[in-house]
């Protein structure tokens, strides 16, 4: 009998990508597998059935994957934080502290109505700005950050504590210490 592949076992490790010393969890893999992609977007979605959730955001860029899947599977409309510049109409952004300096995300300014309740989506949560940066843009428009739910945590990167700590739920699916 074959034993069930867990969505972990779909996950690659590149070493020393894109630098020395990184261990890189690339989800290309799994994304690439139909049996993977599938219970992984499963597995991201199945604490919110049921709950009130209005929209799905995502985070470039792999949260856009595994975003746009889980706002089909949830019949919701799919709203993209994006790296600066790349979005055509009125954008609000917000900065934050990357490894090395810093960066930007927008989010379209009438992207979310005030009070609707948002799930931001994205592969991996590492030290959680990203993802902060995120809730922070939401938040702005008046929305409410309902969780953020990733495939990978790093928790030794202390994402998951700062986005508690904001009073967000976190959910990841698998943990590479
Ligand atoms: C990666 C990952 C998350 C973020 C997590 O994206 O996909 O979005 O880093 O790191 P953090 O928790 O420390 O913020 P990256 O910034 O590499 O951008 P990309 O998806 O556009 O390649
Ligand atoms: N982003 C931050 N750390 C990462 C890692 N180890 N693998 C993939 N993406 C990452």
């Amino acid at each position: 009998m074959t034993a069930h592949k867990s969505v972990q076992d779909y996950i690659r490790t590149i070493p020393d990508f894109p630098h020395e010393g990184i261990m890189f969890r690339d989800v290309t893999t799994l994304f690439q597998d139909p049996r993977g992609f599938r219970l992984a977007v499963d597995q991201l979605l199945s604490p919110y059935v049921g709950a009130r959730i209005d929209r799905v955001a995502g985070l470039e860029a792999r949260g856009f994957i595994l975003g746009g899947a889980v706002a089909h599977q949830l019949s919701k409309g799919f709203v993209p934080i994006r790296k600066k510049g790349k979005l055509p109409a009125r954008t609000i952004e917000q900065d934050y502290e990357l490894e090395y300096g810093r960066a930007t995300v927008e989010i379209h300014d009438d992207a979310l109505e005030p009070g609707e309740k948002v799930l931001i989506v994205d592969d991996l949560l590492a030290t959680g700005g990203t993802a902060e940066a995120g809730i922070r843009l939401v938040e702005r428009l008046g929305a409410e950050v309902v969780g953020c739910a990733f495939v990978i945590d790093l928790p030794d990167l202390g994402g998951r504590k700062r986005l508690e700590a904001l009073g967000v739920p976190v959910h990841a699916i698998c943990a590479y210490e």
